[in-house]
């Protein structure tokens, strides 16, 4: 992780956020490599499940609604996370993660706490006389909720409560009425959504895994519950692995699904599992899976006196439409590719970061070979305005070959193109791979079609 941190840092992928007033803790701020890897994320996922799916469309909605919505959901008086305080230092921690941590260390023994009540957890603390990781005594847990206040409107005793989303699946979910009436979509149909949220969280230390800020991109797939669920939860389920596994290209062993127990699950989900990806820190949850029934449709119906069901035009029937859930953060997305397409060649005394073509902010870098020859630099300048109409390319004429193609190699571009002295013999050009550092000549007309023919279409 340490490494993945420094080479983040080093070359423009994630900084720490606001460090020049000394940071904030769990903030991340994105540089110009790390903008460019989020994007390719976004875009390609928004490719595969609402372009390429005629049973999914998209919505935007906002960061701020009526608090309401967030009564309806729950949010208010159960988004909560167990916490305690160090009676000296007074920084904070989740309750359960502390007595995981324990129950690890002293009995060795994997426990989910997380299933506990308040109460259970403040017995087993007193029990064992669980420390802070300081080796302080802690305060009894307390419920912590993680939803962030604002407020809107600027005369003081005036203002009105709001909340920052704590996850986009609600503007989805108040919207749903509104995209069946202004779209040609019926049952069963997706709705997809790629934006911000917010938690106070308050466990630190692991960089963009866990952020008071993150993006989220979610699906709520609604059916008729007269249906077999179990038929749409499988295709989704499967459609999202591929993605995960063949686009996105994270390596199998890497990832296992873990289905939630009774106790955990959340009491109106019929069946959730986590795809847990192994970051350097462990098995950690990358996407969420949830069969949600109709618990959201209608706690709005309730709170809003709304009617958000539907009547089946053959049947007439009327019922409240069933949902599934995928749910996965950006941000920990980011940090799975990262992490995964790291590599240290050590024969070649380098380290690599091996994306996919898709996901690789630079797809191509264009060097001339010597930056004091004009003749090289101009032709290298051509070949580089003519590729950047199809691709983002990468402009470097400074230092020796041998560095360009290191530093290319650890920001992942696919492909160097050097412009050298028998370029303006033949016009053929170098074109290195990044992988296997293989090169090959390719004449300056056929790059385009040389490099779409490597990376032939993903789907
Ligand atoms: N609508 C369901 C929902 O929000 P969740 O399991 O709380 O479910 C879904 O969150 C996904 O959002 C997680 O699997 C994770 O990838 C991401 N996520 C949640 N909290 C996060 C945080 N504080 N920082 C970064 N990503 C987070």
């Amino acid at each position: 992780m340490e490494k993945i941190i420094a080479l983040a840092k080093r070359r423009g992928f994630v900084y720490p956020s606001s460090l020049i007033y000394g940071g904030l803790a769990n903030s991340y701020d994105y540089g110009p490599l790390g903008a460019e890897l989020l994007k390719n994320l976004r875009d390609i996922w928004w490719k595969y499940f609402v372009h390429k799916r005629e049973d999914i469309v998209g919505v935007d909605t906002q960061i701020l609604q009526r608090p309401e919505v967030w009564v309806a959901s729950g949010h208010v008086s159960a988004f909560v996370d167990p916490v305690v305080e160090d009676k000296v230092t007074h920084k904070r921690y989740r309750a359960d993660h502390l007595i995981e941590d324990w129950f690890e260390k002293n009995q060795g023994k994997k426990i989910n706490a997380g299933i506990l009540s308040i109460e259970e957890m403040a017995e087993l603390i007193r029990k064992h006389n669980i420390k802070s990781p300081d080796n302080n005594d802690v305060t009894e847990p307390r419920k912590f909720n993680l939803l962030f206040e604002t407020s809107i409107g600027v005369v003081e005793g005036d203002k009105n409560l709001v909340y920052l989303r704590g996850e986009t699946a609600q503007g989805i979910f108040i919207n749903f009425k509104n995209v069946l009436d202004s779209t040609r979509v019926r049952l069963p149909f997706g709705i997809a959504q790629i934006g911000k949220a917010f938690r106070n969280e308050v466990t630190t230390g692991q960089f963009v895994f866990r952020t008071l800020e993150f993006e989220q991109m979610e699906i709520e797939y609604f059916f008729d519950p007269a249906n077999n669920w179990r038929q749409y939860y499988d295709e989704l389920k499967n459609y999202y692995y591929n993605f995960i596994t063949n686009i996105i290209g994270l390596s199998e062993e890497k990832l296992r699904w873990r289905q939630h127990s009774a106790e955990e699950r959340s009491h109106y989900s019929k069946m959730t599992e986590d795809l847990e990806f192994k970051f350097s820190f462990g098995f950690k949850e990358l996407l969420g899976y949830a069969y949600r029934t109709d618990y959201d449709l209608s706690a709005h119906i309730k709170h809003s006196g709304v009617d958000l069901s539907i009547i089946d035009p053959e049947t007439k029937k009327k019922f409240v439409p069933h949902v599934i859930e995928p749910s996965i953060g950006l941000n920990r997305l980011f940090l799975a590719v990262l992490e995964n397409s790291y590599f240290e060649d050590d024969q070649n005394e380098r380290v690599v970061l091996q994306l996919p073509f898709v996901l690789a902010p630079y797809k191509l870098a264009v060097f001339p070979l010597l930056a004091n020859k004009p003749d090289l630099v101009n032709t290298a300048k051509k070949v580089y305005h003519q590729l950047t109409d199809e691709y983002y390319c990468y402009w470097d004429d400074r230092g020796n070959i041998g560095k360009r193609y290191r530093y290319q190699d650890e920001i992942g571009t696919p492909y160097c193109i050097t412009i050298d002295f028998q370029t303006l013999k033949d016009s053929t050009v170098t074109i290195r791979y990044r992988d296997s550092m293989k090169q090959v000549r390719v004449a300056i007309d056929k790059i385009k079609s040389f490099i779409k023919t490597e990376n032939e279409k993903i789907f």
